[in-house]
């Protein structure tokens, strides 16, 4: 059987932080056009800054499903069909327990969790109408493998989107949409320095004591670059990743081993 050929048409990236960005820029290297989507336009619009490729700066709130529906639209009208879409939008808080409320619990799985459905279906029905075949990849966690006492509603909704992209692969593999994820451990963005600010004022450390001391953990040594997850990304968005779907990819450094 013929292996199909390179996917034309525009990019939708949702979610512009430190993963976002770096996929965002490994997208334009290669000359994809692109739409970076964001609930913070500065940011979307500072992840296209300079880049030498098409690309538009989109605000969208992924808790809205209209909002969305919005964004797979302009896109459409800009670039073309939407055959790729990554999505890196996601928020943690760490703390007891214990002390976590119901609207944190549901506030970050409205949009670790149900952002991602709603970003996969409505860019999945857009390319059913357009008889498209297309490939999504959404940013889990190794969080999503196993329990995390202090942040159980992230690794919750994390566990949650693996098991999303395995039944959206299994349902859209037929109109020859691929859906994965990558799971990273531990990297160098905004979205850790924060949690690490955290956790270092209740242990009474440093926030770089708290970051060395998670790298001694890392069996590779060290904590992972944005880049590494997007060449990961990349890998799943090309035709190199032609015959996978519905899996989820560890760029971790060895921190978890399924
Ligand atoms: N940083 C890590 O160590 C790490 C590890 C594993 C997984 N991840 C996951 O990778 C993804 C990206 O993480 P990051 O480190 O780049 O974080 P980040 O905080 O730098 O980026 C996340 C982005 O999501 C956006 N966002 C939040 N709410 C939104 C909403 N309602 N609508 C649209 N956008 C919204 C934020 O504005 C932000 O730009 C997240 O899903 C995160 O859980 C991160």
């Amino acid at each position: 059987m013929a292996v199909r050929e390179s996917l034309g048409g525009a990019t939708v990236v949702v979610g512009c932080g430190g993963i976002g960005s770096a996929i965002i820029a490994k997208l334009a290297d290669q000359g994809v056009p692109l739409v970076a989507a964001d609930i913070d336009y500065a940011c979307a619009e500072a992840s296209v800054a300079n880049l030498h490729t098409e690309a538009l700066a989109h605000r969208v709130d992924v808790t809205d499903e209209a909002s969305v529906a919005a964004l797979i639209a302009q896109a459409h009208a800009a670039f073309g069909v939407v055959t790729r879409l990554v999505y890196t939008a996601g928020i943690i808080h760490t703390g007891n327990f214990l002390e976590l409320s119901p609207h944190q619990w549901r506030r970050t799985f409205e949009i670790n969790l149900t952002g991602a459905f709603c970003s996969i279906q409505a860019t999945a029905r857009h390319l059913i109408e357009n008889n498209q075949p297309g490939r999504m990849v959404v940013v889990a966690s190794v969080a999503g493998r196993g329990p995390r006492a202090d942040s159980s509603d992230y690794a919750a909704s994390k566990a949650g989107l693996i098991s999303l992209v395995r039944s959206a692969a299994a349902s859209l593999a037929a109109a020859n949409i691929q859906v994965n994820a990558v799971c990273p451990g531990i990297v160098d963005t905004p979205m850790t320095h924060s949690i690490h600010r955290e956790r270092a004022a209740r242990r009474g450390i440093s926030v770089e004591e708290s970051l060395a001391g998670l790298a001694d953990t890392i069996p590779l040594g060290r904590i992972e670059s944005p880049q590494e997850v997007a060449e990961a990304i990349w890998f799943l968005l090309s035709d190199a990743a032609s015959y996978i779907t519905g899996q989820a990819l560890n760029v971790c450094g060895g921190l978890a081993f399924d």
